[in-house]
């Protein structure tokens, strides 16, 4: 596997307007990165967090000390009053969720608690405290699946796993605060992430696991399934750039423009590598598998969005992560 050094988180310049912060899912893959970011720009951070599996405190180590960690569920209304109390935090983030889709093919009812009850109760929450920001992490998933072209932020929601449908109610719910009560909040629908700490049940972690221990790397269907992947670290200031520079009521697609192929990602990871082809094995498709998401940014663009992290950069930076911490695999 080529080295590569691990890239320095550049932080911005900006001074943040909203100085405190309560960040649901922070122990998340992407949460915990945009914590991470946040922490260095001086943001005070209150994390909310319930540890689910996915969850995992130790993705904060290099932040210890700089935040304030209640383990809790969104779902728990008292508690979630009593934090927004002691915080009385400028914005809410909100990152927490069940996030795999495979997961909500097998139990969809804890999607519907966390990702639509979990985010009425906050909006709720946020709503009785006055908060000047709420942010709703989205995904791309909510818009379905699009043969050609680029979903728009204005392209009709038309979810197919549990997961999406979930995610896109919570949506709707955040719309619904926004027309009816004026609330400020805003939606942000990013593509596939990647990069290092992701849990080891979505693709990318998945094939760097079974090829680093030479087991079969699972693929669906053939593997002609297309995603847009971006790198957590350009997620995570694309956040921050609309929670500074976002406008309230709007929606922010954010893309990288880099769409793969599944197979070209698993064919790219095992040459790096050094692993056989032989390791790939085609199993069955996933149930209402969506062929392809593609974003339209320009609307995040025009705020001042600009990817940092190509792919080839972005898979190089995981690889070299993952191979120097496979205790996390
Ligand atoms: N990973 C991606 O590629 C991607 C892409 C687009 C959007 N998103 C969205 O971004 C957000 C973060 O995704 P991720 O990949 O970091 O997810 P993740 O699964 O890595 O992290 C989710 C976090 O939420 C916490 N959590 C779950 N249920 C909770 C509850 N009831 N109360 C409090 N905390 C709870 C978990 O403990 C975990 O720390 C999600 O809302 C997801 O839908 C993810």
């Amino acid at each position: 596997m080529k080295k590569t050094k691990r890239h320095n988180q550049k932080s911005t310049s900006c001074q943040p307007r909203a100085k405190s912060l309560l960040v649901t899912g922070g122990a998340g893959f992407i949460g915990s990165e945009f914590v991470r970011q946040g922490c260095a720009m001086g943001y005070k951070i209150a994390v909310v967090d319930k540890l689910t599996y996915a969850g995992d405190l130790s993705r904060l180590k290099e932040v210890k000390g700089r935040y304030q960690f209640y383990k809790v569920d969104i779902c728990n209304k008292k508690k979630i009053d009593e934090i927004f109390k002691k915080e009385k935090p400028d914005a809410v983030v909100h990152f927490a969720a069940e996030s795999h889709v495979d997961n909500s093919i097998r139990d969809p009812f804890v999607f519907e608690e966390v990702n639509i009850r979990g985010t009425l109760n906050l909006l709720a929450c946020a709503r009785k405290h006055k908060v000047k920001r709420f942010i709703q992490i989205s995904t791309d998933e909510v818009y379905g699946e699009i043969e050609e072209g680029k979903f728009t932020e204005n392209y009709p929601l038309a979810p197919n796993s549990p997961y999406s449908a979930s995610k896109a109610a919570g949506d709707f719910f955040v719309r619904s605060y926004i027309r009816t009560f004026d609330f400020p909040a805003i939606i942000i629908r990013p593509s596939n992430n990647y990069g290092p700490w992701q849990y080891p049940e979505k693709l990318i972690p998945v094939i760097i696991s079974k090829a680093l221990k030479n087991q079969k790397v699972p693929v669906y269907a053939k593997g002609l399934n297309r995603r847009e992947w971006l790198y957590v670290s350009d997620c995570a200031k694309g956040i921050y750039l609309v929670l500074r520079k976002g406008k309230v009521g709007e929606i922010y697609n954010i893309g990288s423009g880099a769409e793969k192929k599944n197979i070209d990602v698993v064919r790219m990871i095992l040459k790096e590598l050094n692993k056989s082809k032989d390791l790939i094995q085609f199993v069955k498709d996933r149930p209402g598998h969506d062929f392809r998401y593609s974003l339209d940014s320009s609307k995040i663009e025009k705020l001042g969005f600009k990817t940092e992290i190509s792919f080839k950069q972005g898979i190089e930076f995981t690889l070299d992560w993952y191979c120097k911490n496979k205790n996390r695999l």
